[in-house]
């Protein structure tokens, strides 16, 4: 009988990462995979701890998998990923439906595991964080598509007070340089367009001394590989060297993620996120002076422990300074067991919600405006999916990394074509194809 497997991932792109890994595993050992859970006979959920409500989803989605497995006994069921950590009391106590429990270093046992599982009643729980890198010689098994997520290491050792991640994570470890650019070059062979380089804190990379600049630049000089991406970074590491590298190097794009968090200088204290805004401000026109045309997007938290009208106010200002080209915005999430969680001045959650508010009506503005400075621009675009919102339409990213919507004409999802910007709406940016022919281009 055929043994199939359903993995269900949850939160950042490194738990996506992972699942791919997970996928890799169980495809060497005789799983295929199924997008059906009730024909799985293991199911995962590689989860995510980083707010309350990405908990609460795993919660609602175990009830939901506890029924599923009183009508198919023989399901196995298994938490993978950040919340491990968190719920295996709770598991082990309550939930005696899940058979495994692994955090996020400790995938190489599943297939021992599964093994074990066939003449094991009780749960499996392995939630130990390594301080080396444990899955430097495993290949993943990769979803179709024109970008390749590469994980070059692994952990946070920032240790912002909001933030779960060093925790579920562990200690900042990554991986050696050949076995990243053996990783890649597969990935290229294998036709993938483009890839994302992934890592917590993607550039505390550091190797035998080997940093991120000289990483990213050994990448882009792998043959073949039209598009390198990576996320996440923390402000901290961004040095003028990794800039350059960035500008000399054409395949390298032009968007920096820079997460702002807060714009006081008390929350940034407070946060221990190691600048002030005026770096951070300074930091923001380096990008924009040394990589031209480079889009700037950001991570920003509403509602931090102590923060006064007065301190949210600032981080309006700093958005207003900035202008990111998007932002993805949260309301703040005591996390038990980081330090922020046991400040003083919890922040009411309605008062949260309507500074969230704020932030978003803000940064719509800012997105659009950025956007319309790309009306009439020719960009090169990668074509990566049939648009969502139109029937006959494709949408691709630029190089500086927005989303662009464009008729079919016989084109090919994972092509780079040019496009001629000629629209900008919400978020989106539209477009069409256009030929290059010497100087001149007409629109087809
Ligand atoms: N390593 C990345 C962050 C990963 S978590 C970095 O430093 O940028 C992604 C984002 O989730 C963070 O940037 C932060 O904005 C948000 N976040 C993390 N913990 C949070 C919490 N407790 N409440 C609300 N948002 C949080
Ligand atoms: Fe969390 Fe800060 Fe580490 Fe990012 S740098 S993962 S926000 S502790
Ligand atoms: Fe979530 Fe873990 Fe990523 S907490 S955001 S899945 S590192």
């Amino acid at each position: 009988m055929q043994k199939k497997y359903y993995i269900e991932t949850y939160g950042c792109q490194m738990n996506v990462a992972d699942s791919e890994l997970v996928a890799g595993l169980l495809e060497k050992n005789g799983y295929t995979k199924t997008n059906l859970d009730l024909e799985a006979n293991i199911i995962f959920l590689n989860t995510c701890a980083i707010r309350e409500h990405a908990e609460d989803k795993i919660h609602s989605r175990l009830g939901r998998l506890n029924k599923l497995k009183k009508n198919k006994p023989e399901t196995i069921i298994g938490i993978l990923g950040c919340m491990a950590q968190n719920v295996k009391d709770d598991i082990l106590e309550n939930k005696p439906y899940v058979d495994f429990v692994l955090g996020p270093d400790s995938y190489k046992r599943i297939p021992d595991l599964l093994k074990r599982q066939l003449i094991q009643e009780e749960s499996i729980v392995d939630t130990r964080l390594s301080k080396f890198e444990v899955y430097e010689n495993l290949f993943p098994s990769r979803n179709n598509g024109v970008n390749a997520w590469v994980s070059i290491m692994r952990g946070c050792d920032k240790f912002c007070t909001f933030c779960i991640v060093p925790f579920t994570r562990g200690r900042e470890r990554s991986r050696s340089l050949q076995s990243i650019i053996d990783e890649v070059k597969k990935a290229v062979d294998m036709g993938f367009i483009e890839v994302t380089l992934l890592g917590q804190n993607v550039n505390s990379y550091n190797h035998n001394n080997v940093k991120f600049p000289k990483l990213i630049d050994s990448v882009a000089n792998i043959s073949g590989l039209q598009r390198i991406r990576f996320t996440s970074p923390h402000p901290q590491d961004i040095d003028d060297e990794l800039l350059f590298v960035m500008r000399d190097n054409h395949n390298i794009c032009n968007s920096v993620h820079l997460p702002l968090q807060a714009g006081s200088n008390k929350i940034l204290k407070k946060m221990n996120r190691t600048y002030t805004k005026e770096k951070f401000m300074i930091l923001s026109d380096k990008i924009r002076n040394i990589l031209s045309n480079s889009s700037i997007t950001t991570d920003i938290i509403a509602g931090f422990p102590g923060e006064t009208e007065k301190d949210f106010n600032e981080t309006l200002d700093v958005m207003n300074y900035v202008k990111f080209d998007s932002a993805f915005t949260f309301k703040y999430s005591s996390r038990p067991g980081t330090k922020a969680s046991e400040f003083d001045n919890h922040i009411d959650e309605r008062i949260r919600q309507l500074r969230l508010a704020k932030l978003v009506e803000l940064q719509k503005i800012h997105t659009l405006h950025r956007n319309k400075l790309e009306i009439g621009k020719k960009v090169k675009v990668l074509v990566e999916k049939n648009s969502k919102k139109s029937k006959n339409k494709l949408s691709g990213r630029t190089d500086n990394n927005k989303w662009v919507i464009f008729p079919n004409n016989n084109i090919n999802i994972g092509e780079i074509i040019t496009v001629k910007i000629t629209d900008a709406r919400g978020i989106s940016l539209f477009g069409e194809k256009i030929k290059m022919k010497d100087e001149n281009y007409a629109i087809i």
